[in-house]
């Protein structure tokens, strides 16, 4: 028993020896919230409100930015949703994305892939129910071209 107590304690400071060393590793995101250069016409508020607090950490250039981000291994899959989210659609470079991307954001939300899973462990908010992703792909087909 006591043999066994003193591999854990060994186990523990090695986690804890690796935890503080990947800290150091260059692969975290920059946290940087780039220029707004285009922004939806919005038509309705409830919409508008719904797709800010479920969408736009990862598909804008207002992302809000938690505690975890700034550590790893967090850090390093959020900042790879953010750049990724971004390149597929940008509310806040929005003229670069609003031709051809309706059919695409209105099936992402009505199929329930968007917001991804991971996201809804950590935001309540993003759980959308029936309604609210009713109102999300009304306000879809009216700000896409
Ligand atoms: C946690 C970050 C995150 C959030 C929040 C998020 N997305 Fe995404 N989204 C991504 C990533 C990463 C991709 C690219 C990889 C993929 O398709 O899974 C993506 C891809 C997409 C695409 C491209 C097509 C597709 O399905 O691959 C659309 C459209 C989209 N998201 C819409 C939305 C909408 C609408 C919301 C809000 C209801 C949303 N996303 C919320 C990260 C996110």
């Amino acid at each position: 028993m006591r043999r066994y107590g003193k591999y854990l304690i060994y186990a523990a400071l090695v986690a804890l020896v690796l935890f503080v060393g990947i800290q150091f590793l260059p692969w975290g995101p920059d946290r940087n919230n780039p220029e707004v250069t285009s922004t939806p016409q919005w038509t309705d508020p409830a919409a508008q409100e719904l797709v800010e607090s479920a969408c736009y950490d990862c598909h804008s250039n207002e992302t809000n930015w938690p505690w975890y981000s700034r550590i790893a291994p967090t850090s390093w899959l959020l900042g790879r949703d953010v750049t990724e989210g971004r390149t597929h659609l940008n509310f806040s470079e929005f003229d670069r994305f609003k031709d051809g991307m309706k059919e695409e954001t209105i099936e992402s939300v009505q199929e329930g892939e968007m917001p991804p899973f991971t996201y809804k462990t950590m935001h309540i908010s993003a759980w959308l129910d029936d309604q609210e992703k009713q109102i999300m792909v009304d306000e879809f087909e009216r700000i896409f071209e």
